[in-house]
């Protein structure tokens, strides 16, 4: 027997769970976010609103692969759009053209126009962090070099050298020294754990006035009054923080915000990676807030978790080909043909089926839902919700101090698939986000039927109880 023939053979006797395990241990990096949980769990299939595990036990999914897969898992229409793809041209080299990518920056570009009245272009790129690098490239290019960014407390912008710059979480940093120079770090608007005595506006107001002081003299750090000029390139936002806790802004936020940065010659990098393509109920999740962006950054949903794709939408001055020419960045995936293919479906899709109308009506569903378990369960701080991104802060019974270790154990709860609804075994697959990692930051399919909202309530309820009671 070859040597091949011998791994065949191994491999098809290794079936068992246990197996694996044990293999995964021995050679699965453990630098992913898997290991976050003591005991990990498999799947084996996916439908809809579903994950299914070895037993067929369903999985109500509430994350939906971190906002990846808005439109539900094994979407038909998107899943034949790859089909086709993969039947016709599923590999072309980025340095050619397929008609799918050009199809797909020219909906992109004239969607924008319309909305932020600025013309574009898109330049396409594989994972979110790589098209935040892009980004990075664009603002540091156009502004002459520039290195210094503003971002959020509390904001995610990937993991990727550059990205974890712009991150707030130092955790994500220590390891690995300084590659550029960190983002100053702006409070964001976070209300609920923000000082007492204020409205959500007046809050938003007093970030935008503390941020505003910075530009009051030269010695606050970042403005030279005499030149006019600031040392910062541009300010990099998430409209709802996703990773931070599905935190909501009040409306007046960044259109006060914005002012300040015109004022200031200071860019706007909206990242919509994870907030975009419907997930509050619009295609860009700026658009709830009325300011324009210089650039905007997407990824995730834009293909529904099939072929990666992202990519960035800049305006004409700062990516037309005289000052960002051929070569100025590239990957061997971008702009590849299956993930533009199923992009382009996917945007048509949500046009033709009124995806942001049905978005808004489930997420009102859902966040009454919320709002009912919050009135019975103490241990349920806030809930809020913008579209289909909806928060649930898990706390002590005082319903305000973070809670993180009942978050955690819940969420393990969640995985061992015992819910019992009408005599259906299920489990609940949550994702745990915030500040202090007491969110349950909520990303349910965009598709999902309103027997299943009352179903995730249901789970939700029991779980609460559980964490209640134990
Ligand atoms: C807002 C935001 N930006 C950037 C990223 C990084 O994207 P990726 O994980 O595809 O590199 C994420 C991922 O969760 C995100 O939520």
């Amino acid at each position: 027997m070859n040597a091949h023939a011998k791994i065949a053979e191994q491999f098809e006797r290794m079936k068992s769970e246990e197996e694996l395990r044990s293999l995964e241990a021995a050679y699965c990096s453990h630098g992913d976010t898997v290991h976050y949980t003591e005991h990990p769990k498999f799947f084996n299939g996916c439908e809809g609103s579903f994950l299914f595990d070895e037993s067929d036990t369903p999985f109500l999914d509430l994350q939906m692969w971190y906002s990846a897969v808005n439109f539900g898992y094994r979407n038909e229409r998107l899943n034949a759009a790859a089909h086709r793809q993969l039947d016709r041209l599923p590999q072309v080299a980025s340095q050619y053209l397929h008609r799918e990518k050009v199809e797909l920056a020219t909906l992109i570009a004239q969607d924008a126009e319309r909305k932020f009245g600025r013309k574009g272009r898109v330049h396409f790129n594989v994972g979110g962090s790589q098209a935040v690098e892009d980004s990075l490239k664009l603002v540091r290019n156009y502004t002459g070099g520039k290195s210094l960014m503003f971002a959020f407390e509390g904001g995610y912008h990937g993991r990727t050298l550059g990205a974890t710059a712009i991150t707030s979480s130092y955790r994500y940093r220590r390891r690995y020294g300084h590659f550029g120079e960190r983002a100053q770090f702006i409070e964001f608007p976070y209300h609920f754990r923000g000082p007492k005595g204020m409205s959500k506006e007046e809050y938003g107001h007093y970030c935008v006035q503390k941020f505003a002081r910075l530009f009051e003299s030269e010695y606050n750090g970042v403005w030279d009054p005499k030149a006019g000029k600031s040392e910062y390139a541009a300010f990099y936002i998430e409209p709802i923080q996703g990773t931070g806790g599905y935190v909501i802004p009040p409306m007046n936020f960044f259109v006060e915000l914005k002012k300040v940065l015109d004022e200031h010659g200071i860019l706007l990098v909206v990242d919509e990676i994870q907030m975009g393509v419907y997930r509050t109920g619009k295609l860009w999740s700026i658009e709830h807030f009325g300011v324009q962006p210089d650039v905007l950054v997407f990824g995730k949903a834009i293909t529904n978790g099939l072929n990666p794709l992202s990519g960035i939408w800049a305006r004409e001055e700062m990516i037309n080909p005289t000052i960002f020419p051929p070569g100025s960045t590239h990957s061997t995936f971008a702009s590849n043909p299956m993930g533009t293919a199923v992009a382009l479906e996917t945007l048509k899709m949500v046009e033709e089926e009124d995806i942001g109308t049905s978005v808004m009506t489930k997420g009102a569903h859902f966040l009454e839902g919320l709002k009912e378990l919050q009135s019975r369960h103490k241990i349920v701080g806030e809930v809020d919700g913008l579209g289909l991104a909806l928060r649930m802060e898990i706390c002590q019974s005082d319903s305000y101090t973070p809670d993180k270790a009942t978050l955690d154990w819940m969420s393990d709860e969640g995985m061992k698939g015992d819910l019992m609804v009408d005599g259906q075994a299920y489990g609940l697959v949550l994702d745990v986000g915030g500040y202090h990692k007491n969110v349950i930051t909520l990303a349910p399919n965009l598709m999902i039927s309103h027997s299943e909202i009352e179903l995730a309530i249901e789970l939700l309820d029991q779980l609460l109880t559980r964490a209640e009671r134990r």
